[in-house]
Parts: C-alpha cells; sequence; structure tokens
C-alpha cells in the first residue's frame, strides 16, 4: 500500500478493461472528465479522482507538493486493487503530477497521456504571480483563481460557439475550495522542471494540444513529443486549454486509439 497522509480522494469511475488514471486541471474538478466518464466506458477503466480541497475530497496537510498528490493518485489505484500497470493522463496541472508519478513510480505506468500541460518548471514571474494567487484566495476564497483563468480556457471562439461549454466550465470551477487553491499553486510554483526526465520515459506516450491553447502554447507540446522516444503528438483543432470538453468527440477518438494501441 501506497503511504500517504493525504486523505483517501473521492473517485468518479466507468466502464471496465485497461485502468486509466484521469488526472484534472486546475481549478477543476474530476467533473472535467464527464464526457470521457461517459465516451470511453466501452473501451476502458477511468478512474478519475478530485484532488484534495476540490470536488468531493478533503483538503490535504502539508506538504503541497506534486509528489504528494502523484502519491495520493497512485494510492487510488491501490484502492482499486489496480497493482499491475496503467495508463496515466493529466490535463495541465493534472499532466505536471501525472509527470511526478512518471519520475517517481514508473512500474505503475503502462502508457502516459500529456494533455494541454508542460515539462519546465515555473519561471521568477510565474511562481510569483502563484504567490499572489495564494494571498488573493486566502483573502477572498476560490472564486478569484477560476474568475481570472476564465478568459483563457477556451478558443476564442468557442465562448460564442460552445456557450453550454463555457457554462459547464464554470459549474466545475465552483467546486474549487481555498485550501484546495492554496494547495494547488503551491505545488505548482514549488514542483520541479520535469524537462531532463522526458528522455527517460519509455512507456508509449499520447500528447494532447489545442491548436489555439491560451494558457499553455503549444509549442511547449511539440517540445515534450520531440523529447520523449515512444511519443506521439496530436494537435485538435478548434480547441483551447480543455479540448476534452471543447471537442470531446474527436478527443475520445484520439484516446481510445491510444490505449488500444497500448494493449496490442
Ligand atoms: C491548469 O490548467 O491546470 C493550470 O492552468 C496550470 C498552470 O497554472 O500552470
Amino acid at each position: 500500500m501506497t503511504e500517504t497522509k493525504i486523505p483517501p480522494l473521492h473517485v468518479q469511475s466507468s466502464g471496465s478493461g485497461t485502468p486509466v488514471l484521469l488526472i484534472h486541471g486546475f481549478p477543476f474538478t474530476s467533473r472535467m472528465w464527464q464526457p470521457q466518464l461517459h465516451g470511453l466506458a466501452d473501451t476502458c477503466q477511468i478512474l478519475a479522482p478530485d484532488l484534495p480541497g476540490f470536488g468531493d475530497s478533503p483538503a490535504a496537510p502539508p506538504p503541497h507538493t506534486v509528489d504528494a498528490l502523484a502519491q495520493a493518485c497512485i494510492a487510488v489505484l491501490d484502492a482499486q486493487g489496480i497493482r499491475g500497470p496503467a495508463v496515466v493522463g493529466g490535463l495541465s496541472m493534472g499532466g505536471y503530477i501525472a509527470l511526478a508519478i512518471a519520475r517517481l513510480y514508473p512500474e505503475r505506468l503502462r502508457g502516459l497521456m500529456l494533455l494541454s500541460t508542460r515539462a519546465g518548471a515555473d519561471g521568477a514571474e510565474a511562481k510569483a504571480n502563484r504567490d499572489k494567487g495564494i494571498a488573493t484566495a486566502q483573502e477572498q476564497g476560490p472564486a478569484p483563481a477560476g474568475e481570472g483563468m476564465f478568459p483563457k480556457l477556451l478558443a476564442p471562439g468557442n465562448y460564442a460557439a460552445q456557450p453550454q461549454t463555457a457554462e459547464e466550465l464554470k459549474g466545475i470551477m465552483a467546486g474549487a475550495t481555498t485550501e484546495g487553491v492554496v494547495m494547488a499553486l503551491t505545488a505548482m510554483r514549488d514542483r520541479p522542471d520535469s524537462t531532463p526526465l522526458l528522455s527517460s520515459i519509455r512507456v508509449p506516450t499520447l500528447v494532447v494540444h489545442g491548436e489555439e491553447d491560451q494558457v499553455i502554447p503549444k509549442s511547449e507540446a511539440e517540445a515534450m513529443a520531440a523529447a520523449i522516444p515512444n511519443s506521439q503528438l496530436q494537435l485538435i483543432p478548434n480547441a483551447g486549454h480543455v479540448p476534452n470538453l471543447e471537442q470531446a468527440e474527436k478527443f475520445n477518438e484520439v484516446v481510445a486509439a491510444f490505449i488500444r494501441s497500448v494493449n496490442t
């Protein structure tokens, strides 16, 4: 059993077969994976935890690090009795945690999915912005974190083209708590640079990125895919930072093909 001080995470699950852990981004919850929980249930067993202080998971005691979060995610697999390797995917902050899993628990990986994410650590300016975000959350609660991100989450044209996706995102972000936002910003601020890890990743890796991601430029995805030996890059047109919601059908098609390929 993986030792963790983090209380067990609340998990949404669907399907059966190859276990696939999906780790949400910031400041989201497992609800962001609804189209995958429904659309991929015929392909695999999806396990989508709420990170501590988000959705239905309790807050975590310190240390607030991506390594502690990686450990809590591996404990989700343990709790399900999944000892063999699983496919681990994470979107944005979830990708930072997936990379920590690749570093700390390579034996638990059958495949890796790096979704709307990057390998590098925060620079000085990004760290200062995390500090501001932490102070704001402590003073005003969790809402400003989501409000600050909202205008950048979708591809610019999708706010008008997909008002229901924009509304859904607001609903998802309502599941953040102050403790969760402070923990996540702290963990992201202090995360290590995963760039040196990339060339040592041995499992098949799928890198997915929205062509119009305004949070993390697609050049980051291109660089990760170029550095990981057994990887493929899928750029999704008409999608921003949340291609799993903006182009759910295309996203599910790409992920299903990848999961089938790691099983052959
Ligand atoms: C996320 O979408 O998880 C975050 O925007 C990532 C970040 O702030 O670095």
